[in-house]
């Protein structure tokens, strides 16, 4: 192993807009929406406050913090904390492999944005063309070219911000992506209180109604809470291990946790006011909602072509941030571990991750009809990892920052023993007990 001196961030900014990025994703913009909306709303929104609250926040903290101390990637952080042998570096490899199966498909869902990026700034989503809105991601799924080329365009770009380095990739790139993406959403969000679907949307998100409760929202909730986080496949542990052991582990969570749930919220509200805007329209439209159902509501609007533009950049920018978190967390094994530069593993893992893709992307057109245990490969990678691959990555970092570093490691976090405590039994039994609680209700239902 040819560590010398490892790379860093440049300061607390640097890891925060890294960090928020990863986790600012797909899964605020388009996923928390639709599962909040499906969930009868505000009941949805209070269990995820919650969860993120006790569960991801800790789990969050638990992670960086191995990472942090541990100043190696996910395997070999363990190591280093525990010993050479050490059985903990599982979790380290649950995260790998879990990183290289969901870029290779989050690649294809972030070409589809680029895509519409595209298909916005041609004035394809736009009154002049509003017959058309609604085949064009079914086009897009079934042109086996389309999909490739974007998919290919989102793993090169990913690739390119990535083989830079820590300071001149990932922290340069986020410096530029992550204002431009906090710019974006506070332009529609204000926009969204001039339409007028914003009050009924308000309600929605807010009001609390114990009729629409079921456990089942519970469980989303408490999913949901880790994969917004990015939890689980170490890539906040690879992140964390460029911070300063001196840097406080709660404040920089905290402030990465505050960041994404607020980013999620005010997603919500761009979007259901939108929705409530049209009354036809409802807001449990499922995954559809963000290429089908929204673009329709853009072509119907003033100015809907500008509307749709911004929209779908913020989201390809939110996905590339999150795709480069991914890819850092297996080219900071392979380059660490196996002493090959950067750039060169940047380039070989991302070329396998891209063509491992091309399985996702054919699964809506040329392999629509291959199926394994009766899924397409886009839907075995996603049920895998996140069933059972994230989960367990998840589970054994909490398990052993809770009983293998604390309580000392909260005590250096915490100067109140009190505080310290409260950390290190979340981590050793409330963090574990929900990811089994989940992952065994998903394998009962
Ligand atoms: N947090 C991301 C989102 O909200 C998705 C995600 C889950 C992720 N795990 C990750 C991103 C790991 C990067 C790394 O969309």
């Amino acid at each position: 192993m040819a560590q010398t001196e490892r790379a860093h961030w440049s300061g607390r900014l640097g890891f925060i807009l890294a960090a928020s990025g990863s986790a600012v994703g797909l899964g605020n913009i388009w996923k928390f929406p639709y599962v909040a909306g499906e969930n009868g709303g505000g009941v949805f929104v209070l269990f995820y406050l919650l969860c993120i609250a006790l569960v991801g926040l800790p789990a969050f903290i638990a992670e960086l913090r191995v990472g942090q101390q541990g100043q190696a990637n996910a395997v070999q952080s363990f190591k280093n904390l525990d010993h050479a042998g050490s059985k903990w570096r599982v979790a380290g490899w649950c995260g790998l492999v879990a990183s290289f199966l969901i870029l290779s498909f989050y690649s294809v869902v972030g070409g589809w944005v680029f895509d519409f990026v595209w298909l916005a700034i041609h004035g394809e989503i736009s009154p002049d063309n509003a017959a058309n809105v609604s085949t064009l991601l079914p086009e897009l799924h079934a042109s086996a070219f389309r999909q490739t080329f974007w998919h290919l365009f989102f793993m090169a770009a990913t690739v390119f911000i990535v083989l830079a380095g820590v300071k001149d990739g990932l922290e340069r790139y986020t410096k530029i992506l992550m204002p431009v993406l906090l710019g974006l959403l506070m332009l529609l969000f204000f926009r969204s209180f001039a339409t007028p679907g914003i009050g009924k949307a308000l309600e929605f998100l807010f009001r609390f109604d114990l009729s629409s409760f079921s456990t089942d929202s519970l469980l989303e909730a408490v999913g949901h809470s880790f994969f917004t986080l990015s939890l689980g496949m170490g890539a906040i542990l690879t992140y964390g291990s460029y911070l300063d052991k001196k840097e406080s582990a709660f404040r920089l969570s905290l402030t990465v946790a505050l960041l994404d749930t607020v980013i999620a919220l005010a997603a919500g509200v761009i979007i259901f006011s939108t929705v409530f805007s049209n009354p036809g329209t409802e807001p449990n439209s499922g995954p559809g909602l963000m290429f089908i159902t929204l673009p329709l509501l853009f072509a119907d609007m003033d100015g809907g072509q500008y509307v749709a533009l911004a929209f779908f950049l913020l989201v390809a920018f939110a996905a590339l941030t999150s795709s480069v978190s991914m890819l850092e967390v297996v080219v900071a094994y392979w380059h660490e571990q196996h002493n090959v530069s950067r750039k060169k593993t940047a380039l070989t893992v991302g070329g396998i991750i891209a063509a491992l893709g091309l399985l996702s992307a054919f699964s809506t057109n040329v392999l629509a009809d291959v199926t394994v245990y009766g899924l397409t490969f886009f839907d075995l990678f996603d049920k895998l990892t996140s069933l059972f691959l994230l989960p367990m990555g998840g589970l054994g970092i909490s398990l052993f920052f809770g009983w293998k570093m604390c309580p000392k490691s909260a005590n250096q976090i915490f100067s109140n023993p009190l505080h310290a405590a409260v950390l290190t039994w979340l981590c050793r039994i409330v963090v574990p007990a929900a990811v089994l609680i989940v992952i065994g209700s998903e394998i009962l239902s």
